[in-house]
């Protein structure tokens, strides 16, 4: 589908609880994320989390992916499958995707989280990709292009030396997890579809310590760096308002 859908009211309300509700979740397993537990457990105890707040995990039964949850470590960028194998450990950075509908309505997430004591280049490499999500929501407004968000957010990741991935990118989202319009996370501004009230839309800067291209594994899913170099990302849904934007995945 090109055409980009504009939500009601109602469905953002939808998308909000479905929003929120991931957000807190997030915020309650942080504790959890901690050497010795795997990502199966992370993944199962997520699940339970959503399920019992009334959240259906989208991701599950997409195409071939069985999961609640991505759990992306260090090199992976996105799309790490949950595996009892993948037992985290001190120094671990933990990337956990998710998307959840309430009453039909889609919302996307992914927070970050360090295990134990990480290298400073985690936390550089995390606070980039967060900067430039944040910089990029806070242009949001009726009336600019999409390829500003892209642009944004490949001048804030380059100029701090980092790579952005060309292999994926956000997208709009509703009652599926994928609608138009793309988001690449790189581009020249004003360029693309011109925001509206009511599109939502979920961004999520993938970035690379090294070079940007990425190894699909043979699991299908899992993305590695090529160069398996550090990667982060980050990702929250929004709602293109009146005068602004509102953040549907934070509290
Ligand atoms: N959250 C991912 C995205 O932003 C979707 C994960 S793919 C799935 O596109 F198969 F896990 F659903
Ligand atoms: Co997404």
């Amino acid at each position: 589908m090109h055409h980009i859908q504009l939500k009601n009211k109602i469905a953002i309300e939808k998308m909000r609880t479905a929003g929120k509700r991931l957000a807190e979740i997030l915020e309650k397993i942080a504790p959890e994320v901690v050497a010795g537990k795997s990502t199966w457990e992370l993944d199962l105890l997520i699940e339970g989390y959503m399920r019992s707040s009334g959240l259906k995990p989208s991701c599950k039964g997409y195409g071939t992916y069985k999961h609640a949850t991505c759990i992306s470590l260090n090199e992976v960028v996105v799309h790490g499958i949950p595996s009892k194998d993948t037992i985290l450990k001190s120094g671990d950075f933990v990337k956990i995707d998710v998307v959840g509908s309430f009453e039909n309505y889609c919302a996307d997430l992914t927070r970050y989280f360090f295990v134990g004591v990480v290298d400073e280049r985690v936390r550089r490499i995390a606070q980039v990709a967060q900067t430039a999500l944040d910089k990029a929501i806070s242009l949001i407004r009726p009336g600019i292009n999409l390829s500003d968000l892209s642009a944004c957010i490949q001048q804030e990741v380059e100029q701090a030396g980092f790579g952005v991935v060309r292999h994926f990118s956000g997208h709009g989202i509703g009652k599926s997890i994928h609608e138009a319009p793309e988001i690449p996370n790189y581009g020249k501004p004003g360029s693309g579809p011109v925001l509206r009230e009511g599109m939502t839309l979920a961004i999520e800067p993938m970035i690379t310590e090294g070079s940007y291209e990425v190894e699909i594994m043979p699991d299908g899913w899992t993305a590695k760096t090529r160069d398996r170099k550090l990667a982060a990302h980050v990702e929250d849904t929004v709602v293109v308002t009146r005068d602004g934007v509102e953040i549907l995945t934070r509290l």
